[in-house]
């Protein structure tokens, strides 16, 4: 295996990321932040790749931040460091969809690096938790926003404010994860799922979810327009077009611009 902290390989038009950093549980530190940035960047600006996945090890997908790495800080080496948003930010640029193949830990910054991620899909052997409170900190990667707007506030509170784990059952049925399958089809499925994504038409893709993302950042009427326009858009593709003649004809569509 390399040595490299984060593996890329493409399956057909996906691009696969997998954390390579198994003895420390896949544990986050700036450099495996730097690699995965890249990576993903690299990915997005490809044009022979329409999706990605990003999975861990069978153990953990990611055990969080590296408590090694930032236990000496000091409040200055976080503030101007720019701690966290200076190389985590990275997903947040990504256009194309990126899924989550999650198996074992997703602690702290490796849930919220799930979260970050379009659609989460969890083996059955996954457990997810912001335990930072049980190291004096709170969630730093979006764990106090983004968890309230998966699960709802009370079990985003019971999360944060406790440190406990929840299991990928409890995570499917409080709506942060798509998709449980056992842990033996875990790549298999997100890789199915990302390999359908990629072959759907490119724009409608990104417009789709960018439109969902919006349903976070707007309130409703704001979010109903730049749905309809992005919809209203679409008619200007000939992907739409063939998309529609091919159900009328009965016959699978296929698109040119992916
Ligand atoms: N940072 C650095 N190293 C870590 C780590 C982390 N987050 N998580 C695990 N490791 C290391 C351990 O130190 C250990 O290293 P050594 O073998 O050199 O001792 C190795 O990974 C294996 O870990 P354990 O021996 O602890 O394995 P375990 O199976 O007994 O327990 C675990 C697994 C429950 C995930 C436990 O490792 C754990 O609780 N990890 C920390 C989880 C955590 O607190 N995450 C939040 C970090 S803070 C954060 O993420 C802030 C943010 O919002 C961005």
């Amino acid at each position: 295996m390399s040595d490299s902290l984060v593996l890329t390989e493409t399956r057909g038009r996906v691009g696969l990321l997998t954390l390579n950093r198994p003895k420390a549980l896949n544990a986050l530190n700036d450099e495996l932040m730097d690699r995965l940035g890249e990576a993903l960047l690299a990915f997005d600006a490809d044009p022979g790749i329409g999706a990605m996945v990003l999975t861990g090890s069978e153990k953990a997908f990611a055990a969080g931040a590296d408590i090694a790495a930032m236990k000496d800080y000091t409040h200055m080496d976080a503030f101007t460091g720019d701690f966290i948003t200076r190389n985590w930010e990275a997903l947040r640029r990504v256009r194309k969809p990126v899924i989550a193949a999650v198996a074992g830990y997703a602690l702290g910054g490796g849930c919220e690096l799930a979260m970050m991620c379009d659609i989460v899909i969890a083996a059955d052997t996954a457990r997810f938790g912001q335990p930072e409170i049980n190291l004096g900190i709170i969630p730093g990667a979006g764990g106090t926003q983004r968890l309230p707007r998966a699960v709802g506030k009370a079990k985003a509170m019971d999360l944060v404010l406790t440190g406990r784990r929840m299991d990928a059952a409890e995570a499917e049925r409080a709506g942060l994860v798509a998709r449980v399958v056992p842990a033996a089809r875990l790549l298999d499925e997100a890789l199915e799922v990302a390999t359908a994504i990629a072959g759907m038409s490119l724009p409608a893709v990104l417009m789709a979810k960018e439109a969902v993302n919006r349903a976070y950042e707007s309130p409703l009427s704001e979010g109903l327009l730049f749905e309809r326009r992005s919809f209203h858009s679409l008619f200007g593709t000939e992907d739409q077009k063939e998309g529609m003649a091919a159900f009328l004809e009965k016959r699978p569509p296929s698109f040119k611009n992916r």
